[in-house]
């Protein structure tokens, strides 16, 4: 049979009605059900009107770990890179992944929620949203949009699925010395325990247990491990390592983090932080073995057993303190500096408790 043109017409017509009525029916039919493309885009300006546009296949990096592993000092000397903008902890995101995690669980819940309407693509919809408009809109724009809130690590694998082209950077410390940084300066963080150095070294190793297991779900050309220990060493090894891994290129400045405080286009930091009064000092070594002598003798002796990923991260669990390598010479004369008090809080920078005896500060972290 001979197709004239009029009846290919027809034929052509006839195919695209029966397609636009068959999705008519099913919007009417399951609404959710329908596939459709969740791609939110958000423009913002920078102070010279230059725009930028993200969406869910902006490349950006997470930066997380236990916290006091050294995850402030990360985001800063990124902030400190005029590609990179990380911004102070948001809060807000952990919070939200661990709501969307319990909806995601095979429970009663997900199948009242999928019952009435509230798919799981949806859900990853509005979480996607959220994230982009907190982690675009809560500093500066830049090229590469950094989050640090130490726990979104838990959630690597789940950020890796709705942002396609996003990194991790997972903070690796000496537990024993995150233990006695959060008992010490009393920072508190739910679930631990700050009187007991026992219960925080089973929680540091049940979490960071998860973190890396995460980590390495995500794979290695998405996800590196940093330890602080090498960050405070060798700090520009080990940064020009992490530029490489997030494709930027090399940065000075990076290496003199606590210069870009407060600049435009640099480091801001959060009176409400815990780690704001350590941060504005250069990287220095005062803080890598000021564990040792702390730890009670009970807890040393069993530490293999109550923390195994001591050994497993490779930190030598009855080595006090194990030998965590050679500084450079620019680290040794930082830390001369800062022990001579080169470096004061500004009062701009002060906590509210310090700044105004009345107001309450918890400083807690999810
Ligand atoms: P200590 O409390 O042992 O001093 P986080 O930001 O993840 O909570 O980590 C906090 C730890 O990072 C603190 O450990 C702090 O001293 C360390 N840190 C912050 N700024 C630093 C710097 N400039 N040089 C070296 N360590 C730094």
């Amino acid at each position: 049979m001979r197709l004239s043109v009029k009846r290919a017409v027809v034929l052509l017509l006839t195919l695209f009605v029966t397609c636009k009525l068959t999705t008519l029916y099913q919007v009417l039919t399951c609404p959710g059900k329908v596939p459709r493309p969740h791609v939110v885009s958000i423009l913002v300006r920078n102070l010279n009107q230059t725009q930028y546009r993200y969406n869910q296949n902006t490349p950006m990096v997470f930066v997380g770990g236990v916290p006091r592993s050294g995850t402030t000092l990360m985001r800063a000397m990124l902030d400190a890179h005029p590609d990179i903008r990380c911004g102070e902890e948001t809060r807000v995101i952990p919070r939200i992944l661990s709501l969307r995690q319990g909806w995601g669980r095979q429970t009663e819940e997900r199948w009242a929620l999928e019952d009435e309407g509230v798919s799981q693509e949806m859900l990853d919809a509005a979480t996607r949203a959220f994230l982009l408009e907190v982690i675009a809109r809560h500093g500066e724009p830049a090229p590469l949009l950094c989050n640090k809130d130490p726990f979104t690590l838990k959630s690597a694998v789940y950020l890796s699925h709705i942002f396609p082209n996003s990194k991790f950077l997972l903070m690796l410390r000496d537990g024993r010395a995150s233990v006695h940084s959060m008992i010490s300066r009393r920072v508190t963080i739910a679930g631990f325990n700050l009187s007991s150095y026992k219960d925080c070294l089973t929680k540091w190793s049940n979490a960071i247990e998860v973190m890396l297991s995460q980590c390495m779900a995500v794979g290695r050309s998405r996800c590196m491990t940093v330890r602080y220990e090498d960050l405070v060493l060798q700090p520009r090894a080990t940064m020009q390592r992490v530029l490489h891994f997030l494709n930027s290129p090399w940065h000075e400045g990076v290496l003199h983090h606590e210069e870009a405080i407060g600049q435009p286009g640099g480091v801001s930091l959060s009176r409400t932080e815990r780690s704001t009064d350590q941060v504005i000092k250069p990287v220095n070594l005062e803080a890598l073995a000021r564990w040792v002598g702390h730890i009670p003798a009970d807890v040393q002796q069993n530490m293999e057993s109550i923390a195994p990923m001591l050994r497993r991260l490779g930190y030598n669990p009855n080595a006090n303190p194990p030998d965590y390598g050679q500084p450079d010479p620019e680290v040794i004369n930082n830390t001369q500096r800062v022990l001579r008090g080169d470096f004061k809080t500004p009062t701009s920078l002060k906590r509210w408790a310090q700044v105004s005896p009345k107001s309450v500060s918890k400083g807690g972290r999810n």
